[in-house]
């Protein structure tokens, strides 16, 4: 890891999180995998060799463990360069049925979650004076129905990004958003073949992203050329955000 640039992604054990971590560690970064779940955590270490990547268990829901999470980054590694929080669950329901235990787990993952790495992240990125951070919301934000909970969860995310990027930009430390749309993953892939066809076709590009199209983005917005950019939500949905169609 000696040289590399540590950069820690949260969710990392599986779809987009994966794909993004795969991405930075062939830009040579050493990853930090962190998720709640070992799934594929452990092929990771051995497809990505021990010193390119490192697995840490973690509930980014809570704050001793995020302070662990951030205690072990200082021991082992003495910095962090990129956080990528990508971590986020989904509870649908049209509001009459949605539970308030599955309104609260959502907001708790996705957005407190997602606060709690931010907050250790900039105490150690203002000292250092370098940092991007990438928040993984949703195009879900704009509202979809069935998502009062997920939308309003990456909505908080949205307006995190854009409060941090001007809490923290004069130590040079970047933040922004990137926005999924329609993207190839195992829920999209469990959808009638019929409904997914009618989503494919309301895009306007017609077509599906995959989990490599986000890791595209994120791989940009965390690079230390990108000097410019902060607060902003980077929209990957083959244009479905823009709204209008005919
Ligand atoms: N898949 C899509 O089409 C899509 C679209 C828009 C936004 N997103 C967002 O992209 C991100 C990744 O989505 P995905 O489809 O790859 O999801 P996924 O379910 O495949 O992966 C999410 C990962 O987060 C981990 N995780 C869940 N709760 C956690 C917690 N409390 N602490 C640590 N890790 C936890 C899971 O174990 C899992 O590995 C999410 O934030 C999601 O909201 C996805």
């Amino acid at each position: 890891m000696k040289n590399k640039k540590i950069a820690v992604v949260t969710g990392a054990s599986n779809g987009i999180g994966s794909a993004i971590s795969r991405k930075l560690c062939s830009l040579d970064y050493f990853i930090l995998a962190v998720d709640i779940d070992r799934i594929n955590g452990q092929s990771f270490e051995t497809e990505l060799g021990k010193n390119n990547a490192a697995f840490y268990k973690c509930d980014i829901q809570s704050e001793d463990e995020v302070k662990s999470l951030f205690g072990f980054i200082k021991n082992n590694y003495g910095r962090i360069d990129v956080l990528v929080n990508n971590a986020g669950i989904i509870r649908d329901n049209l509001i009459q049925n949605m539970s308030s235990d599955d309104f609260d787990k959502v907001i708790s993952v996705n957005l407190k979650g997602t606060w709690l790495m931010c907050r250790e992240a900039a105490s150690m990125m203002k000292n250092q004076k370098y940092g991007r951070i990438v928040n993984i919301a949703s195009r879900a934000w704009l509202g979809n129905p069935g998502q009062s909970n997920y939308a309003a969860s990456k909505a908080g995310v949205v307006s995190l990004t854009r409060v941090l990027a001007l809490e923290l930009g004069r130590y040079n430390v970047l933040v922004n958003a990137v926005a999924p749309g329609l993207i190839e993953t195992p829920l999209t892939q469990s959808l009638p073949e019929n409904v997914l066809h009618k989503l494919i076709e309301a895009q306007p590009t017609k077509s599906i992203g995959s989990p490599q199209d986000v890791a595209q983005v994120v791989a940009f917005l965390a690079d230390d050329n990108t000097k410019f950019i902060t607060g902003q939500t980077i929209y990957v949905d083959g244009g479905k955000s823009i709204g209008a169609g005919i």
